[in-house]
């Protein structure tokens, strides 16, 4: 993993943010707007986190990874943009923001249960399912500003997930394919609970979008099957980098024939 990569994609990130049009005014229904404004302060407590925890984890597990914990600690900035945003959009909708919530207070716990990798998970599992949020919201939104904001999140989450997706890859390319298939099955579980938590959380909202369950459910599967299948694929790209290739067919040595003898 060349996390250096990483903190210069992140900069450029930094540098090219397009503010959504804010005086645009919000044409969304009265109803759907309440709708709305409770599900975006939700996802707005679940962006602005500061990340210590994630932080002091992940130093304890890669003490000597000094470029890797730079990027991390960049990669958090760019979530509390998206706090930002989010905040601007509850606001935005006439909601308030909220500061706990039991989907937030209960993430937090089951993220916090074990080391840096399986925080590392989590969130990614989180990523995956607001990824599939935000794109439900850009897609059905009627609301310029909303579907800015979206674009910009999409942008970054897409990133987000290709610095998690390289991490992993990375580490088990080490693993036997055993160990990868009962990680890949295990997050997938800890994924399909993330994602029906989130519905039961936002249906309100979905639903005032005209958003049905089965489209959520499409969603998640689309970027939890590209996520994992991203591993899969950086996992196996660099285990076939370190097999040695057969060497070329040699011509054969010239037989040496000794004096003939009569
Ligand atoms: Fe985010
Ligand atoms: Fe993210």
């Amino acid at each position: 993993m060349n996390a250096r990569r990483w903190m210069d994609w992140f900069e450029q990130n930094r540098l090219g943010r397009p503010e959504p049009e804010w005086h645009v005014p919000c044409p969304t229904a009265p109803e759907a707007r309440a709708a709305l404004a409770r599900s975006l302060a939700h996802f707005q407590l679940g962006e602005s986190g500061d990340g210590q925890h994630l932080l002091a984890a992940a130093r304890k597990t890669w003490p000597d990874d000094a470029a890797y914990l730079a990027a991390l600690e960049t990669f958090l900035g760019e979530e509390h943009a998206h706090a930002a945003l989010l905040a601007r959009l509850v606001e935005r909708h006439g909601g308030v923001l909220v500061r706990r919530h039991w989907t937030h207070g209960a993430f937090r716990v089951v993220r916090q249960i074990f080391g840096a990798r399986w925080e590392l998970q989590v969130l990614a599992t989180a990523e995956i399912v607001g990824a599939a949020y935000y794109r439900i919201l850009h897609r059905r939104s009627r609301d310029p500003v909303l579907e800015q904001a979206c674009a910009l999140i999409l942008r970054d989450e897409a990133g987000h997930l290709a610095f998690h997706l390289d991490r992993f890859g990375t580490e088990q390319a080490d693993w036997l394919p055993l160990a990868r298939s009962i990680w890949a099955t295990q997050f997938q579980l800890l994924l399909l609970a993330v994602s029906a938590a989130a519905w039961w959380d936002h249906r309100h909202a979905l639903h005032a979008l005209r958003a049905r369950k089965t489209e959520w459910t499409r969603e998640v599967r689309r970027e939890g099957a590209a996520f994992l299948g991203g591993i899969a694929a950086r996992a196996a790209e660099l285990t076939a980098a370190r097999v040695r290739p057969f060497p070329p067919p040699r011509a054969p040595d010239p037989i040496e024939l000794g004096p003939v003898s009569r």
